[in-house]
């Protein structure tokens, strides 16, 4: 007899459907599972056997074969074990067939019968609930995961006997408790910009980026406030949606650590140590293993202490840059992740960390010359805000912080507001998003506006990209200042941030200081920085 149940594949970020089908035949006592199953599904054979046999059914002394389908979809992992060991009970006639048709299950099997939980249970929940099914049968310890999908009925299974119990209309098995340790956990403190003094330039350059999604590269001497400033941003962020919030939590469930069973609206922040591996920020060293980027989807990827990190490494960042996801090569097969964060990177500006302190820096013409090719031009062309730190300024020896989270979050959300008001019937949320066309259509610059762009473009400060990039910031501050045009004030300030006034060791102010024939690139700070975006 055939007989069919219902799974989900986990393949990158996405569950695709896949029907077990089961056939007890006749022939010589043989259990064959085939339809691109990998080492891991096809040892579900002794599993479901053992488990059969261990709760008390009868496992058929017949040829079996278990197909997977449809047979192009890769099917990887233990989580089929729950949905094959149902379909051959139902084609031996142990439970009834029907039974299958409307309900979702997945989960791995102990030998002894026990339903083991198996990562990537909310995006299986997620796919069963697009799909139609109504019921999802899953191992506790990640049901509470799954219940987070609406209009899905979950039930827990704490075996095979209870899936068995369940499918002939029983009541499921009691969600257990959340674990002490759970429930006591303390969330990490959310830090506030009131703590940060002084650092106009900076703390402007933080609240645009958070505003615009841009990516921004914060540059000081050792002690300026620079980590200080970046763990503030998800403070001044604008809370997840709801379906950012869930794409978020799908993201830890495909991993085997531990999700968080509410959904968290703070976005995420992730901080990987310069030690890091390009695995491990990239993702693929083993199946489930999101990188670093994946992590910071819909939040903040922040890399600390630029300069230590491999160049390899950081280079590794280019296409998730580019394309706001990951494809990550395994030896037969592609995995894809979403991965569009804002990347917050922050640097001394030479090996010693005092290149800015007037009198101070001990470093070698070489030593720096090579500390600036730390970053590559092109990852350079990827970042819209280059603030410089500054080391000693009145509000910081006064100890007086110029505005708070609350305050700029406001602004922050805003500018978001007017942002998405734009740009939402293209499918794009932030100006950092926006491709040459919206840009032409939205920023419109004045006569002056285009004029101070030309210049820093003739002076060799701003590639084709830059001035894109610039446009872009351009936007933001405008957005921020409330204006619906893009005025020569807004151009002014953006490429104030931008490359133009320099990287690493000032390479901008030496294009300031130095411009092609005798014009000079006007990217001064008005005196009231601030102001131009308050
Ligand atoms: N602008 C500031 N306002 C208030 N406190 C500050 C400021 N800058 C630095 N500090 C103090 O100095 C400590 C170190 O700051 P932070 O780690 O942000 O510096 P940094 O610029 O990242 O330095 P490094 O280059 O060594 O990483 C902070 O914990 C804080 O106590
Ligand atoms: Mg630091």
């Amino acid at each position: 007899m055939l007989a069919r149940a219902h799974t989900f594949a986990i393949d990158g970020f996405q569950a695709r459907p896949v029907t077990v089908e089961v056939d007890v035949g006749v022939g010589l006592p043989d259990f064959r599972i085939v339809g691109l199953a990998d080492a891991g599904v096809r040892e579900a054979r002794d599993r479901v056997r053992t488990a059969i046999r261990k709760c008390g059914y009868e496992f058929p002394p017949s040829r079996i074969t278990a197909n997977l389908a449809p047979g192009d979809v890769r099917k990887e992992g233990p989580a089929f074990d729950l949905a094959i060991a149902c379909a051959v009970l139902a084609a031996s006639r142990q439970l009834p067939a029907a039974a299958l048709d409307r309900a979702v299950l997945f989960g791995e099997l102990g030998l002894d019968g026990a339903v083991r939980a198996s990562a990537g249970t909310l995006v299986a929940a997620q796919g069963a609930s697009r799909a139609g099914f109504e019921k999802v049968i899953v191992g506790a310890a990640r049901a509470r995961e799954a219940m987070l999908v609406e209009g899905l009925t979950v039930a827990v299974a704490e075996r095979l006997q209870s899936a068995v119990r369940i499918l002939h209309g029983a009541s499921a098995d009691p969600l257990p408790p959340v674990p002490e340790e759970d429930r006591d956990r303390e969330r990490a403190p959310i830090l506030d910009l009131a703590d940060v003094y002084g650092q106009r330039r900076a703390v402007e350059a933080t609240v645009i980026a958070a505003a615009g999604a841009h990516n921004i590269l914060m540059r000081g001497s050792p002690g300026t406030g620079k980590t200080m400033l970046a763990q503030r941003l998800p403070s001044i962020l604008p809370p997840l949606s709801h379906n950012e919030a869930l794409d978020v939590l799908c993201i830890h469930s495909l991993g085997s650590e531990d999700v968080p069973d509410r959904l968290e609206y703070i976005r995420p922040f992730r901080a990987p140590h310069h030690t890091v591996t390009t695995a491990g920020l990239i993702g693929g060293a083993r199946r489930g293993w999101v990188g670093e980027v994946v992590l910071a989807h819909h939040g903040v990827l922040f890399l600390d202490e630029l300069a230590e990190f491999a160049p390899p490494t950081l280079e590794a960042l280019r296409q998730p840059l580019e394309d706001g996801s990951v494809t990550i090569v395994r030896a037969r097969h592609n995995a894809t992740y979403p991965a569009r964060f804002m990347l917050v990177l922050a640097a001394n500006p030479c090996p010693c960390g005092y290149a800015d302190v007037p009198g101070r820096c001990r470093c070698s013409p070489v030593s720096l010359a090579r500390y600036r090719r730390r970053l590559s031009g092109p990852q350079r062309d990827r970042i819209d805000l280059f603030p410089k730190l500054s080391h000693d300024e009145p509000a910081m020896r006064e100890g007086r912080a110029l505005t708070s989270s609350q305050r700029a979050q406001q602004m922050v959300m805003l500018a978001r507001e007017r942002q998405t008001a734009r740009l939402a019937r293209h499918g794009v949320t932030v100006n950092a998003h926006m491709d040459v066309r919206l840009l032409r259509e939205y920023v419109k610059l004045d006569e002056r506006g285009e004029g101070m762009l030309s210049l820093a473009r003739e002076c060799g400060a701003l590639s084709v990209r830059g001035a894109h990039r610039a446009l872009r910031v351009a936007r933001t501050i405008a957005d921020l200042a409330g204006s619906k045009r893009v005025r020569d004030a807004h151009v002014r300030r953006a490429l104030a941030l931008g490359p133009a006034r320099g990287l690493i060791v000032g390479e901008g102010e030496q294009a300031e200081r130095h411009p092609r024939g005798s014009r000079r690139a006007s990217t001064h700070e008005p005196d009231s920085a601030w102001e131009a975006v308050g």
